[in-house]
């Protein structure tokens, strides 16, 4: 208990102001009588939020102390999703742990984890954007509590799951945080009724806490013989910011997005009511966290996905040397002159400058041999001068094998500064040869100003048409790929060059942008400074998700960046640059 009278918790609980529609609230900090009051009334659940890398600072004006042992865990699971996900203080882009817009961090070398010079002294481990405090969530009334509290004091809220968000929206300077977590709970219904609906709308349905990660629902798909549609990242969230903002995974194509395929939500409203929305009651809460987007319309304590029967699927991989960057160019010619055809096929898939990886449940192995001929010719034709070349295609029994032989192991580039600004590619890019002559240069362009990836993103929900029930942007139904350019820096960079770094990738989209005019972007993979947000996520969806948002949280208790209803003046978002 000594940490309540530690002078850093003074510092970092700033005098900070409600934000609200109708005007700021003015509020005082709150006293340490008040946070013991909060953390007895949720069992003793209260936490420090403590920057991963503290332990391996000597200085620091945080929480935690210096352990060597620790240390060296950290150091070791540094760029592993998987070990980042069980630490509150971790985000996967490590910039949303600092303050940037303060130069305050605690971080060590992304790139060589085991270099000692970051954590050395004169170096101080700061606070950045961890919150200070949060509570690990696990149930109801935790949240309940949490909003009373927030709304007493004006200690700004946040929810944090996995940390992946990348556009920050899981961390916030001097707020409490939610950690969803221990939410874990997952499990089958075989007949799943939408609580209030009439038994004629079962559906087979997994229930997951909002703390379930993919791998966790890649193997409980596994073990119960079906299907469900889940990102690629082994730690993402699929009942968190993964299925609220949209959802894309490898299956999408034919079986929908996340959201699309999501029965209920059980939630707390940020007035505190904890409400089950599906298709029979609290319906436009329903459609708006069908795409609205995560931490806006209340917190999630579970959501429920259409389960499917398990899936044969057809897998095409082909690939050249990493270094062999003449070939991409060509590797883009026959990708988009064949991508309408492959999406009207049922595949799904991600597409390197150097690789392409296709997944199918429609075909047979017979037809995926010939549909996948052009990309394999092409390829082949590198072999004599590229001994990287390889191409085949397989038959696998599940999701689960081609999660586990694909993606499980090909490492998300985590725990470094990064920034992403993306593109919706629609179909009319792909119509004949002088657009598609058009659309390769773009992709040229833009990869020519990435440091680190451009990935084309061939999840879009193709041959499931918007039939209204879910809020994304209208921009998914017809595209063919979700491009994604990625850009890095070094995290004991000035700021100066963190702003190089986020209006470099901007730019990079810009040639993607100019040939997609009226489209759109993915919110959960979007430019931090996309323009336009609220057209670029939503389309012609943004107002009634206003609406919704204001009905449900007419003071603003949850709000994040770019988010539906967000005020750029709110303390959430001070860090910023
Ligand atoms: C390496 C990497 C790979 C990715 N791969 C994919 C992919 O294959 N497909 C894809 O679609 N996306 C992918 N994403 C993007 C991913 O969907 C977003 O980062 C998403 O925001 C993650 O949600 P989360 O809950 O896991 O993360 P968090 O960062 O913890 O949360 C994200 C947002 O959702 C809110 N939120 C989380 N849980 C709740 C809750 N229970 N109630 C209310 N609000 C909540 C948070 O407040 C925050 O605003 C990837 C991201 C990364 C970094
Ligand atoms: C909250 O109470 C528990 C149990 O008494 C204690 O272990 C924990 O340290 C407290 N939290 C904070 C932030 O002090
Ligand atoms: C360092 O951390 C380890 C693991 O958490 C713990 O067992 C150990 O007691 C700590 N060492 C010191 C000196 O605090
Ligand atoms: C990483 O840092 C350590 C310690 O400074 C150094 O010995 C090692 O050579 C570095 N590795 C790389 C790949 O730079
Ligand atoms: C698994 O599901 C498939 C597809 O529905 C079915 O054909 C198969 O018999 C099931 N296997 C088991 C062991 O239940
Ligand atoms: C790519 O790298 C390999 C292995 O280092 C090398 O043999 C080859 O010449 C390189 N190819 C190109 C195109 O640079
Ligand atoms: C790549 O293309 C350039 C320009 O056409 C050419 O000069 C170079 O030799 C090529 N490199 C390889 C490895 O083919
Ligand atoms: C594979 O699918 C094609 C196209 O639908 C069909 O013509 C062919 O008979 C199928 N082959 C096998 C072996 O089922
Ligand atoms: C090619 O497609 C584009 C985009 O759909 C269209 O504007 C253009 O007129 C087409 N050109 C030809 C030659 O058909």
């Amino acid at each position: 208990m000594l940490f309540w009278g530690l002078p850093w918790v003074l510092r970092l609980l700033p005098l900070v102001t409600a934000n609200s529609y109708s005007g700021a609230q003015k509020t005082v900090a709150p006293s340490l009588s008040s946070w013991k009051a909060l953390n007895s009334s949720v069992g003793g659940r209260l936490r420090t939020g403590v920057p991963l890398a503290r332990p391996c600072f000597e200085l620091a004006d945080t929480a935690g102390a210096t352990n060597q042992s620790e240390c060296a865990a950290i150091r070791q699971g540094w760029s592993n999703s998987l070990f980042l996900v069980e630490n509150f203080g971790a985000y996967m882009n490590t910039q949303w742990g600092s303050c940037q817009a303060t130069s305050q961090s605690c971080l060590i070398h992304g790139i060589n984890s085991s270099d000692p010079a970051p954590s050395d002294p004169p170096n101080i481990c700061r606070q950045g954007s961890v919150p200070p405090y949060y509570i690990d969530v696990r149930d109801a009334s935790d949240v309940q509590k949490a909003l009373a509290f927030s709304k007493n004091t004006g200690i700004p809220l946040v929810v944090k799951n996995t940390g992946h968000d990348y556009l920050g929206r899981s961390s916030a300077p001097g707020a409490l945080a939610l950690w969803t977590h221990n939410l874990k709970a997952i499990s089958y219904h075989a007949a799943f009724v939408p609580s209030g609906c009439p038994v004629s709308r079962a559906k087979p349905g997994v229930t997951m806490g909002a703390g379930v990660i993919i791998n966790d629902a890649v193997a409980f798909a596994e073990q119960h013989n079906i299907t469900l549609v889940l990102g690629a990242e082994t730690s993402v969230g699929p009942s968190g910011g993964w299925v609220m903002g949209g959802g894309h995974g490898a299956l999408a194509n034919t079986q929908g997005l996340g959201a699309d395929r999501v029965l209920e939500f059980k939630l707390v409203t940020p007035t505190g009511q904890l409400l089950v929305a599906n298709e029979c009651q609290h319906t436009d809460l329903f459609w708006a966290l069908r795409g609205g987007g995560g931490g806006t319309f209340g917190v999630v304590l579970e959501s429920t996905a259409l389960a499917a029967p398990r899936l044969t699927l057809q897998v095409a991989f082909a690939a050249f040397s990493r270094n062999n960057t003449n070939a991409t160019r060509g590797l883009y010619e026959v990708v988009a002159e064949n991508s309408v055809s492959w999406a009207q096929q049922g595949f799904g898939g991600y597409i390197e400058p150097y690789q392409a990886l296709y997944v199918t449940p429609t075909l047979n192995s017979t037809a995926t041999a010939v549909t996948m001929k052009p990309l394999f010719d092409y390829v082949a034709s590198l072999a004599p001068k590229d001994p990287g070349v390889q191409f085949f295609s397989v038959e696998l029994p599940s999701y689960g094998a081609f999660h586990e032989a694909f993606l499980a192991g090909s490492g998300a580039t985590v725990g470094e500064n990064a920034a992403i600004a993306s593109r919706l590619i629609p179909t009319a890019n792909f119509a004949n040869a002088s657009s598609r002559a058009t659309l390769v240069d773009a992709l040229m362009e833009t990869l020519a100003h990435v440091t680190f990836d451009l990935t084309l993103i061939a999840t879009t929900p193709f041959n499931v048409p918007d039939d209204g029930t879910t809020s994304v942007t209208p921009a998914w139904r017809n595209s063919i790929w979700h491009a994604v350019a990625e850009g890095g820096w070094d995290g004991a960079a000035p700021r100066a060059q963190e702003k190089v770094a986020y209006s470099g990738i901007s730019a990079a989209a810009d040639f993607l942008r100019a040939i997609t005019p009226g489209g759109g972007a993915y919110q959960n993979e979007a430019d931090v400074h996309e323009p336009n947000h609220e057209t670029s996520f939503w389309g012609p969806n943004y107002p009634r998700l206003l609406q919704i948002k204001k009905k449900y949280d007419p003071d603003n208790i949850l709000t994040c960046w770019h988010c539906v209803g967000y005020n750029p003046a709110d303390p959430r978002f001070a860090c910023y640059i």
